[in-house]
Parts: C-alpha cells; sequence; structure tokens
C-alpha cells in the first residue's frame, strides 16, 4: 500500500566531533574512525511533503524558512542521487522540503550535520509507510547511512549522546557505513556536558569540508594521523569509564590542535584560527590553571571555539565566559549548548 501524499517534521541537532573524521575514501567512507557529542539546542527543524507522481526522477522543491533557495538546491539535488539506490520510492514521489536552524544565520556553525540528518529522519519516516518487516534498529542506522550519504559528519547526529562513526577495534560494534551510539556506560561527570560555542568569525568558510578531507590524499603526515585517531578513540573510551577528565582535556584539545596542524601542512595551506581564537585558547588555559576548573576547547574546521565543560561548573564557567571570553566574539555572540540526544519527529 502507498500512500498518495503526506508529510513530516522532524528535528536533528548539530554534533561536536572530540576525535574529528578528516580525510575520506570513496563513497563517504571516512579514512579514520570519529567521535562525537550530539548536541541539543543547534538543531535543524525540517518538513517534508510527499506527493505520488507518474513520472521517474528526483523531484523536489526546496525551501528555507518558507522561501525558496536555489543556492541549496545542488547539494539537495547531489543527495537524492545518491540515496536512490537504497531508496528507490523516492523516484514515485514529489517533495516539498521546508528547512530552518534554531542557531543564527551564518554563524559560522555548520548546518550540513543537521540538516542531513533531519532530511534523512523524515526519508526514512517515509520508508516507514511503505515497509514493514524491519525493525527499529534497522531504521534507525539507515537514517545514519543516509546522513552520511549527505554530509559525513551527519551521521553522527542520530541517535545517543555519544556517537563514533568508522570502523575501529576498541568499539565493537562500529562501521564506516553510519554512526553508533556509543553504548558502553559513561562516568556521571560526563552527564549533561556543557558545549558553549564562541562565534568568532561567522563568515564563509575558508575551505570547504569536501576540499579539506580531500587535502588529505598525499598528506605527508595522513598516515600516522589515521593511526592516532585510533588510539585516541581507545583513550577516549578508556576516558568514559574512569572518568579521568585531565586525560579527556589532554585527547580533545590535542585532536582538534591536529586538525588544524593538518590543514596547516598540507598543500595548499590553510590557517582557519584567527588572533581571537588563538586568544580564547590562552584565557581557558589560564582560567584552567587559576580556578583548577577542568574546562577545555575544541575546534571545527574554522575559527569558532567549542568551550566543554561538565555541569557543575556550568554557573562559573558561563560566568567567566560572558566576562572574558564574549570580547573576542564577533557582536559579543555564543550559543550554550549542552549534550543531546539525537532526531525528533515533531510530525
Ligand atoms: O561532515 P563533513 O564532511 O562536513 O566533515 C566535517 C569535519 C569536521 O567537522 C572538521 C570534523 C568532524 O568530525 O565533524
Amino acid at each position: 500500500i502507498q500512500i498518495p501524499a503526506g508529510n513530516f517534521t522532524f528535528s536533528a541537532p548539530s554534533n561536536i566531533a572530540l576525535v574529528k573524521y578528516w580525510g575520506k575514501k570513496e563513497h563517504q567512507i571516512p579514512a579514520n574512525p570519529s567521535l562525537s557529542f550530539t548536541l541539543s539546542n543547534c538543531k535543524t527543524i525540517t518538513f517534508l511533503r510527499f506527493e505520488e507522481k507518474k513520472t521517474s526522477g528526483i523531484s523536489f522543491e526546496l525551501l528555507f524558512e518558507g522561501a525558496p533557495k536555489p543556492s541549496f538546491e545542488p547539494k539537495i539535488q547531489k543527495y537524492f542521487e545518491r540515496i536512490l539506490p537504497y531508496c528507490p520510492y523516492i523516484e514515485k514521489f514529489h517533495f516539498i522540503i521546508d528547512t530552518k536552524n534554531t542557531f543564527p544565520h551564518s554563524s559560522g556553525i555548520a548546518s550540513s550535520a543537521s540538516g542531513m540528518a533531519a532530511l534523512s529522519a523524515n526519508i526514512i519516516a517515509l520508508e516507514k509507510t511503505l515497509v514493514h518487516d524491519k525493525d527499529e534498529a534497522y531504521f534507525i542506522n539507515k537514517t545514519s547511512f543516509l546522513a552520511r550519504l549527505g554530509s559525513g559528519s551527519a551521521c553522527r547526529s542520530i541517535s545517543g549522546n555519544v556517537v563514533v562513526w568508522g570502523k575501529t577495534e576498541s568499539i565493537k560494534n562500529s562501521s564506516d557505513l553510519f554512526g553508533v551510539a556509543f553504548s558502553d556506560e559513561i562516568h556521571t561527570v560526563f552527564n549533561n556536558y556543557q558545549d558553549t560555542i564562541l562565534l568568532v568569525d561567522k563568515g564563509e568558510k575558508q575551505v570547504s569540508s569536501t576540499v579539506g578531507h580531500e587535502l588529505m590524499y598525499g598528506h605527508p603526515f595522513a598516515e600516522q594521523r589515521f593511526i592516532q585517531a585510533h588510539q585516541n578513540l581507545a583513550r577516549l573510551k578508556e576516558v568514559f569509564s574512569t572518568g579521568d577528565i585531565t586525560r579527556f582535556i589532554e585527547i580533545v584539545e590535542s585532536e582538534a590542535l591536529t586538525l588544524h596542524a593538518m590543514m596547516m601542512t598540507s598543500l595548499p595551506y590553510f590557517i582557519l584560527m584567527k588572533p581571537a581564537t588563538l586568544e580564547i585558547i590562552q584565557q581557558i588555559w589560564k582560567f584552567r590553571t587559576e580556578t583548577n576548573i577542568p574546562v577545555c576547547f575544541t575546534l571545527d574546521a574554522g575559527a569558532n571555539v567549542h568551550v566543554l565543560y561538565p555541569e557543575t561548573y556550568k554557573e562559573k564557567v558561563q560566568l567567566f565566559i560572558s566576562e572574558s571570553l564574549a570580547g573576542y566574539c564577533q557582536s559579543g555572540q555564543f550559543i550554550h549548548d549542552s549534550l543531546g540526544n539525537g532526531i525528533k519527529n515533531l510530525s
């Protein structure tokens, strides 16, 4: 039975990698495993309307906050083409997609992870109306699988607080094809862990992640970096069980700096940090030394800084952020976020 028309709405959060995905093989297979914290407040909310059609081929309209957004269309077209072999039913429908983000426009926060995750959640909701002999685990994994084809890191925004993507020895059920929720017990110090995103540079990304991943081909340090990612993931797994926050900080900050070191040592080379990024890092280190509060930073492929800290220190760290770090942000802007859970059905 096929429903002729209908609609869904799903939200999906952004995520922040602690062990970074940087470098990929064909078909969106990561060159190394990564691990991320799922966020809660920074989300994409996507409405999908599907209408049965007689013609074959991919057909969709794309709206951003209710208005047409031609600049997003090629990415969505490519996404549909990539998922078609796994979701042949999409050719039977015309889609109207309307999407919005909870975080400010051009804030430098990438919406590709949350966006591709939210769209994939909608596509799988449609699949569920057509396929009745599969269990929930199958659909969760397939949602992540589709999201990966849209944007690699999007596959870590589907389900779970802590998500691993990429086959690695220390995580038995890990896969290159989709993200899996970290299933071992996690020390209570990480409960509701906080992430404040400092908006240092809201401009267009200097290097797209597609170009960035490609720079790892023939990179002089690539092989060693990929080995290190496996090691750091195994170390982090141990830290999650012991609650050793000193080691946590060491791994997380080293991963962030390594990501940027890879960009600085590729050809062409890039410096994505801004003077304010470095100022903030210095301030975080000074604050940590002076107060003994275990606050640390991580970075994405840009100048913004993610400040990570346990919930216990929320008040003190947030005061430090608004009094000292906000001054380095563009228009004083930052976003308080914390560990979240993945996609939500808002239909
Ligand atoms: O998902 P992509 O292709 O945009 O790559 C994201 C890469 C980083 O954000 C820099 C790291 C990561 O693991 O999320």
